[in-house]
């Protein structure tokens, strides 16, 4: 099986108070990017195309490695991931048939994560995502704050990245997708085509970076 990564890199700082894009914020002197390109490239991805914002082409040139292919992204997560699609499409390349999509905010993703996403495509599955349990009571509020419903937290799960997909899938799952449509992850966009999506066990190190804190706990986790 070839399969190809994406890495979502062309979000803003704004949560995080950075001066900069998220994913070119450092985590022990390295850019947040460089690690989620590294923790595919570990588990055995090697072609990563990396979505980054339009203005900052240069910076992400510099921090990463040559052979890594940039492409523009979009002003959603949603259209930074069909335009990396569309250079993993590139006929000119060896057609994969496998793309994993990897956000750039989950630098200590470990590469166990990987490993079980690729086994799970690999035994046949479309669509595969890691995830955890939820273990706080969830409820829904109103526009009050007022508590109206505590959801069976049994059935909940939190999902990570990098997903899973049947190239083919995928590109079909964007293709349908109206073009003014956000949705916060890949799974929700194969799920609107119908395509049935498989969980695997995530990790609590692939946290999303987020907020300072989760930074601040990054840097804990990587100078312990
Ligand atoms: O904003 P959030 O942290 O949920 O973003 C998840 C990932 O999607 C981040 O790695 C971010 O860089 C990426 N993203 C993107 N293009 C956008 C917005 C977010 O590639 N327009």
């Amino acid at each position: 099986m070839h399969a190809v990564g994406i890495v979502a890199a062309a979000g803003s700082g704004l949560r995080l108070g950075a001066d900069r894009p998220k994913a070119l914020v450092p985590l022990a002197d390295r850019p947040l990017v460089c690690w989620a390109v590294d923790t595919l490239r570990d588990g055995g991805v090697a072609d990563v195309v990396v979505a980054v914002p339009g203005d900052e082409l240069t910076a992400f040139a510099t921090v990463l490695p040559l052979d890594v292919r940039l492409v523009v992204g979009g002003a959603t997560r949603t259209a930074s991931v069909r335009a990396a699609l569309d250079a993993v499409s590139d006929p000119a390349r060896p057609a994969a048939d496998a793309v994993l999509v990897h956000d750039a905010a989950r630098p200590l993703t470990p590469t166990d994560v990987v490993a079980r996403v690729l086994a799970a495509l690999a035994g046949g599955a479309p669509a595969v995502v890691p995830v955890l349990p939820v273990v706080d009571t969830t409820v829904t509020v109103d526009d009050d704050g007022r508590l109206t419903a505590a959801l069976p937290r049994e059935t909940l799960r939190r999902v990570q990245t990098p997903q899973g997909f049947a190239r083919a899938a995928l590109v079909d799952a964007y293709e349908r997708l109206p073009a003014e449509v956000e949705l916060t992850d890949d799974a929700a966009v194969v799920r609107a085509a119908g395509v049935p999506v498989t969980t695997v066990p995530g990790d609590e190190r692939a946290a999303k970076v987020t907020v300072p804190y989760d930074l601040d706990l990054a840097e804990l986790q990587v100078s312990g």
